[in-house]
């Protein structure tokens, strides 16, 4: 079974409840978003292998790590998820991104791609599939297929705001994708937001309603 992590660093902690915020504006609700989409992808990348090469410094020979490899996929599920990747590359800078887009229908809830496009190299890559919120999590498997079906092995996913309900939904399509959060909230509600959650994060930091 895949791993789940809840991020409950204080920075996390104190961005995210400005997102909740139902009084925070989209300027500031898209510039936590990336803020917090960095921070947790500093501790998402905690596990990646290093390699020890040799450099020189203007006094010494040195030998020093770099990450080793393979190099990462961003792949933000539109729209909500492009907030997050931003604040991704400016740690990452050489990662790609690739896309897709779904949509939930309004009365079934099941997500409706519209939109793929991946790096070429997708067998040979690290992918964290972005969300913002994992509600009922249609959206997320469904990415995570799409995913796969073009040859990806290696996948995690990264949402801020998740319900139990979509957690377990992850990851019994896919037991073996680490899940990475800010928030664990309680419950999904009976039109499939998450509670207390953050509204819809795509109308939020696009200012659309
Ligand atoms: C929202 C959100 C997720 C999805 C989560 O997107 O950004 O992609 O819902 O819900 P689920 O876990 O129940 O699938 P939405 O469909 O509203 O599209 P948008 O990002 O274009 O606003
Ligand atoms: N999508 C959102 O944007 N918010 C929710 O609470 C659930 C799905």
């Amino acid at each position: 079974m895949g791993k789940l992590y809840v991020f409950d660093h204080p920075l996390i902690q104190h961005k995210l409840t400005y997102i909740r915020d139902k009084n925070t504006g989209t300027k500031q609700f898209r510039q936590l978003v990336d803020e917090v989409a960095g921070l947790m992808a500093f501790e998402a990348t905690r596990d990646l292998p290093l390699e020890e090469i040799e450099i020189e410094t203007p006094v010494a020979k040195a030998k020093t790590k770099v990450i080793a490899g393979k190099k990462l996929g961003l792949v933000p599920i539109l729209r909500a998820g492009l907030g997050m990747v931003d604040g991704i590359l400016n740690l990452i800078p050489a990662a790609k991104v690739g896309h897709v887009g779904l949509y939930r229908d309004p009365e079934t809830l099941q997500p409706v791609e519209y939109y793929a496009k991946l790096p070429s190299d997708i067998e040979d890559r690290d992918f964290i599939v972005l969300d913002p919120m994992l509600a009922t999590g249609g959206s997320a498997v469904e990415a995570i297929n799409s995913l796969k079906k073009r040859g990806a092995k290696s996948i995690k996913l990264m949402c801020i705001c998740a319900a139990p309900e979509g957690v377990k939904v992850v990851q019994d399509a896919h037991p073996e994708v680490d899940i990475y959060l800010a928030a664990l909230d309680a419950q999904l509600n009976d039109h499939g937001y998450i509670i207390p959650g953050l509204g819809d994060a795509g109308d939020r930091l696009f200012g659309t309603k």
